[in-house]
């Protein structure tokens, strides 16, 4: 492979417009067009709305990435006077799946144009597979505290993904090798946390506000149930419904006495948060004794809550195990970068798409 080799990726699985330009695993941009103000009505991503903005926003979005990787090129040299254009891109990549099937669809007919007009290789990319190597990526700077080289690795790697699609522990042999262990058998952590900010009535997307709540909450007011830590023993699966129906019935009687003040909200943000905290560690625990990995690899929307992770690396402390998550929040929460990161390794593996006119989107997709 060359020396140098750049990347544009395209992800549009849900709600965010995104595009990023990587030199190998060094990301120059990674533009984020957020929907969240579109859908913050309907308290959910509405599937038809979220196409339409990927529609009107996607030229742009990926003109300004091009745009802001342009001033760094030029700076190592790397590209003409005129800045960076299609032409001199390596290839395209774009996610297929899993995600809203009218949101993917706008990104992949993109990928498959710009590859075909100008010629260029086409990688697919799984979401999953971005959150998971997300902890790849380097900065444009040149250091990378937070994540870890692909040169440092030392396999295998354990890797908990929360998102608000998906919760998921995955074994990495290697990159490009991996096997799920377990994930949610209903709730993704991410959904449970919106709905249950959706309960509370405090705001859209409940992730990010619960945990502002939180820190003023007594973590401990509110003696909720862990969810899966009787099976513990049997599998690595998460649930979030039981806590959901629990903390529903739970703010409805609060309601009915008139006690569902803003500190009481705040009490139930951090027992909330503390719970599901609690079961993410039990499952990765659990995986860690049975798998010894080498380390851990956390990536997907819920990670960027401190507390959360500040709990995991604590408890990874006691294991001796090092955890690795990307060295900024914008790649916590879905991004191109991290398809990017990804489809350079799998362009290091030759795989390419054969039959661009053939490649569709993958809504169900696993990992
Ligand atoms: O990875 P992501 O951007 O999209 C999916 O692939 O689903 O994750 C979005 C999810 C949402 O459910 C959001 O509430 C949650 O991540 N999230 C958080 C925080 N920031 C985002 N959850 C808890 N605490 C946060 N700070
Ligand atoms: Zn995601």
């Amino acid at each position: 492979m060359k020396k140098h080799y750049i990347i544009l990726a395209i992800e549009t699985s849900l709600d965010e417009t995104c595009a990023a330009v990587l030199v190998n695993d060094r990301v120059l941009s990674n533009i984020i067009s957020s929907q969240v103000e579109l859908h913050k009505k309907y308290g959910g991503v509405v599937p038809i709305i979220a196409k339409r903005a990927h529609e009107e926003r996607i030229e742009a979005v990926i003109e300004e990435a091009l745009k802001r990787a342009s001033v760094l090129l030029k700076r190592f040299n790397l590209v003409r006077k005129q800045g960076l254009t299609l032409s001199e891109i390596n290839a395209i990549a774009v996610t297929v799946g899993p995600g809203q099937a009218l949101a993917l669809e706008i990104g992949i007919k993109k990928a498959k144009a710009l590859a075909k007009k100008y010629n260029k290789p086409l990688i697919s990319v799984s979401h999953m597979e971005g959150h998971l190597l997300s902890s790849f990526t380097k900065n444009s700077r040149g250091n990378n505290q937070r994540g870890i080289a692909i040169e440092q690795a030392q396999f295998p790697l354990l890797g908990l993904l929360v998102s608000g699609g998906h919760t998921q522990l995955v074994y990495v042999d290697n990159i490009g090798n991996y096997q799920l262990l377990g994930e949610t058998l209903d709730d993704a952590a991410g959904e449970a946390f919106d709905k249950v900010g959706r309960m509370l009535g405090i705001g859209y997307p409940g992730g990010p506000i619960i945990e502002r709540l939180a820190k003023d909450g007594d973590e401990f007011a509110f003696n909720l149930p862990v969810p899966m830590r009787k099976r513990q023993d049997e599998n690595f699966d998460f649930s979030y419904s039981g806590i959901k129906t629990a903390l529903l019935y739970l703010t409805r009687d609060l309601k009915e006495q008139g006690k569902l003040d803003k500190q009481t909200i705040q009490n139930l943000a951090a027992s909330f948060q503390r719970v599901v905290t609690l079961s993410l560690i039990d499952k990765l625990e659990l995986a860690v004794q049975k798998t010894h990995p080498k380390g851990i690899l956390l990536g997907g929307g819920v990670i960027a809550n401190q507390y959360v992770r500040g709990k995991i690396r604590q408890a990874m402390r006691q294991q001796g195990l090092p955890v690795y998550i990307p060295y900024s929040k914008k790649l916590f929460t879905d991004n191109a970068a991290m398809i990017g990161v990804a489809a350079y390794f799998k362009a290091q593996r030759g795989e390419f798409i054969r039959d661009i006119d053939a490649l569709d989107r993958m809504p169900n997709l696993s990992f």
